[in-house]
């Protein structure tokens, strides 16, 4: 019962929140039963004069036979929905409003609900863009966004200012070209469709993602809402809004880059403890060096225990045959210079040396531009090297780094393994370190995502494991729990942005979606045979000691111990820290949250634990 009313309480502050009008009516009347405060601000009709009537009998809705015959339709189906619904305020101003409604069961009575979306403000700002007057100039030049007109032919009409400052065209430049030059080709056919579409006055929906070309040959990932362009009652070509969405694309990829650079690892690690072939393990490596880092050619070579020579063991990308059977001395070569330094060589541009160790045979035919070399050390000890070859310039970064250390360490370890049957205990924990740099960078990323200060899940993670020592797990636990909770939100990945970053409450269909976090979580996981066990915490967090919580309902102790104790930290983590929706609790307050819910949300035990272990 008290869920009951929670749940009712929860729905009556959406409602009252909503930035979106909201109305209900009884099904089977047509009778307005309830009407939200924003709703009421956009038309200006009282909540008197809009309750107790049916909706044709109120001035907004005057088209009385659309309303109707809207009506019935609802009876018969479940779903409406109109892009372009005209409504008249009570002052008599004309508003266009987006109108979809749903039909419900509550107690067994059937009701409508209708969500009224005003578009009134951004119709003009769109239609703005086709007038001359200045002041629309200025708005249009005020905007972040980039703004268009485009003829029938392509061409570029107007552009301005934020367009201009994206891609560093200026408008000049703009004005003697045409969408052609700036869109790639992979894009022509989608956007002649589009046009195509906008031409003949049918709508295009909602807004497209368009790859664009800048003047200094980047590419910007733009956010398209496009609609035709009038002269007179004429259309004469295609206007639209372009917002920028690189950054976000830019943290999407490095979200994507992580899963696949762990991925990789997982493999190397079977491969290299499958078999102790080291020529295999080693191609093993190479796939992966040349896939995830985009590179040309890849070869390691490996230093003979014997005499000061490097034998080429594994190689890939290259052109000729000869560099399979080089042997080569430690004194006059690149990879000599590694060893001995013990560090990374960089050759940023090969031609800049002129004279440069390789033989010139060599670079004639395989058109390398960079290398990179990088020592294989175990134990302290070097055993080899890893080299890279690019027919490229390259501009690494941090991660594109990282993962390059990342495989050296792993290409050591199978060089180190082939040899010393002893190494093997060490290697696992080489191995392991591999793992939590990788995943510590995943967790980075996601809390970028999350509007998080980077290394915030990393202090959270620290007290989980203080907790769980405290609590009695043991060392080998402790790892993966730390892993758990390092990544204990990745499943709001398949969350998007417009309800992870949402700055107010959100709604219940916004919940069904935020609530799958922890299944998505599971999803991703589950096939990385290294994380199994840590799956507990991503999957199990949002469970509540009293059974109420998500994804499974589960109940006091048949919720995994690590989700138990994680779930505490989270929610403190979460009070103490700034979200989108609201602002930090301070820690004093957070700790009596906390101290009220032991029994309901938590665990007893954990929230007893977690009041005596120091947190700063
Ligand atoms: P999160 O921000 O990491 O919050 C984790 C958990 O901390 C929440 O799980 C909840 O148990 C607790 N918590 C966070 N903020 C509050 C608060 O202000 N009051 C109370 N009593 N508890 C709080 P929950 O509720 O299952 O939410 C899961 C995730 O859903 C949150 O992760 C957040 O990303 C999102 N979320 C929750 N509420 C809102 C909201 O009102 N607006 C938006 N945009 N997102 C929300
Ligand atoms: C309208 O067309 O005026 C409203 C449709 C409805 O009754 O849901
Ligand atoms: C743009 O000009 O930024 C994109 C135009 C479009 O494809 O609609
Ligand atoms: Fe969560
Ligand atoms: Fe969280």
């Amino acid at each position: 019962m008290q869920t009951l009313k929670d749940s009712e309480l929860r729905y009556r502050r959406l409602f009252e929140a909503a930035q979106d009008g909201i109305l209900i009516l009884d099904a089977a009347t047509g009778m307005i039963e309830d009407v939200n405060p924003y709703l009421i601000k956009m038309l200006g009709f009282s909540s008197k004069e809009l309750k107790e009537k049916k909706l044709w009998q109120v001035g907004a809705f005057k088209n009385i036979k659309a309303s109707k015959a809207a009506f019935e339709a609802l009876q018969e189906d479940e779903y409406i929905r109109y892009d372009n619904l005209p409504l008249k305020t009570k002052s008599g101003q004309l508003i266009q409003v987006e109108f979809i409604s749903n039909v419900y069961l509550v107690g067994g009575k059937k009701v409508i609900q209708c969500i009224i979306r005003n578009n009134t403000e951004y119709k003009r700002v769109l239609v703005a863009l086709g007038e001359n007057e200045k002041k629309y100039r200025d708005l249009v030049n005020q905007s972040p966004d980039g703004m268009f007109i485009i003829g029938m032919s392509g061409k570029l009409l107007t552009v301005n200012k934020a367009m201009c400052s994206q891609l560093k065209y200026s408008e000049q430049e703009f004005l003697s070209m045409k969408i052609w030059d700036i869109l790639p080709k992979q894009f022509y056919d989608q956007y002649r469709k589009r046009i195509k579409k906008i031409l003949n006055g049918e709508s295009v929906g909602e807004a497209v993602e368009y790859e664009v070309r800048g003047k200094d040959g980047k590419i910007h990932y733009v956010d398209v809402i496009s609609a035709p362009h009038y002269s007179g009652k004429n259309i004469v070509g295609y206007q639209g809004i372009a917002r920028d969405i690189s950054p976000r694309k830019r943290d999407e990829r490095k979200i994507r880059q992580q899963l696949a650079h762990l991925t990789a690892l997982s493999a190397i690690d079977r491969a290299i403890n499958a078999n102790f072939d080291l020529k295999l393990s080693l191609s093993e490596v190479l796939i992966h060096v040349t896939t995830e880092l985009e590179i040309d050619a890849a070869d390691i070579l490996v230093l003979n225990s014997h005499s000061p020579i490097l034998e080429l063991s594994a190689g890939r990308g290259f052109r000729s045959k000869t560099i399979m059977k080089t042997q080569i001395p430690m004194g006059e070569s690149y990879a000599g210079r590694v060893i001995l330094e013990r560090q990374l060589v960089h050759i940023p541009n090969l031609s800049d040396e002129p004279d440069n160790l390789f033989p010139k045979s060599f670079l004639a035919e395989e058109e390398f531009v960079c290398y990179f070399g990088v020592p294989l050390i175990v134990k302290g000890q070097v055993n080899g090297v890893l080299e890279i070859f690019h027919r490229a310039a390259l501009e690494p970064d941090t991660e594109w780094l990282d993962f390059l250390n990342a495989m050296a360490g792993q290409a050591a370890i199978a060089i180190e393994n082939s040899t010393l049957f002893e190494g093997l205990q060490r290697s696992n924990l080489e191995l392991a370190l591999a793992y939590d740099a990788t995943i510590e960078g995943w967790s980075r990323a996601l809390d970028l995502r999350d509007k998080e200060t980077a290394w915030h899940t990393q202090r959270a993670t620290e007290i989980t494991v203080n907790l769980a020592r405290v609590l009695g797990l043991s060392e080998t636990e402790l790892v993966q729990v730390r892993w758990g909770a390092l990544l204990h939100d990745i499943g709001k990945m398949g969350v998007p942005d417009e309800i992870l970053h949402k700055p107010g409450p959100l709604t219940d269909e916004e919940w069904v979606v935020m609530k799958k976090h922890p299944t998505y979580a599971y999803e991703m996981l589950a096939p990385i045979r290294y994380l199994r066990l840590a799956l507990d915490i991503p999957y199990c967090h949002h469970e509540r000691w009293d059974g109420t919580g998500y994804p499974n309902g589960l109940k006091g102790t048949q919720i995994p111990l690590a989700a138990r104790i994680f779930a505490v930290v989270d929610v403190w983590d979460s009070l103490t820290s700034d979200r989108p929706y609201r602002a930090a609790w301070t820690e004093k307050k957070a700790r009596e949250h906390i101290h009220a819910s032991s029994g309901t949300h938590f665990d007893p035990q954990v929230v007893d634990a977690f009041m005596q272990i120091p947190i700063n």
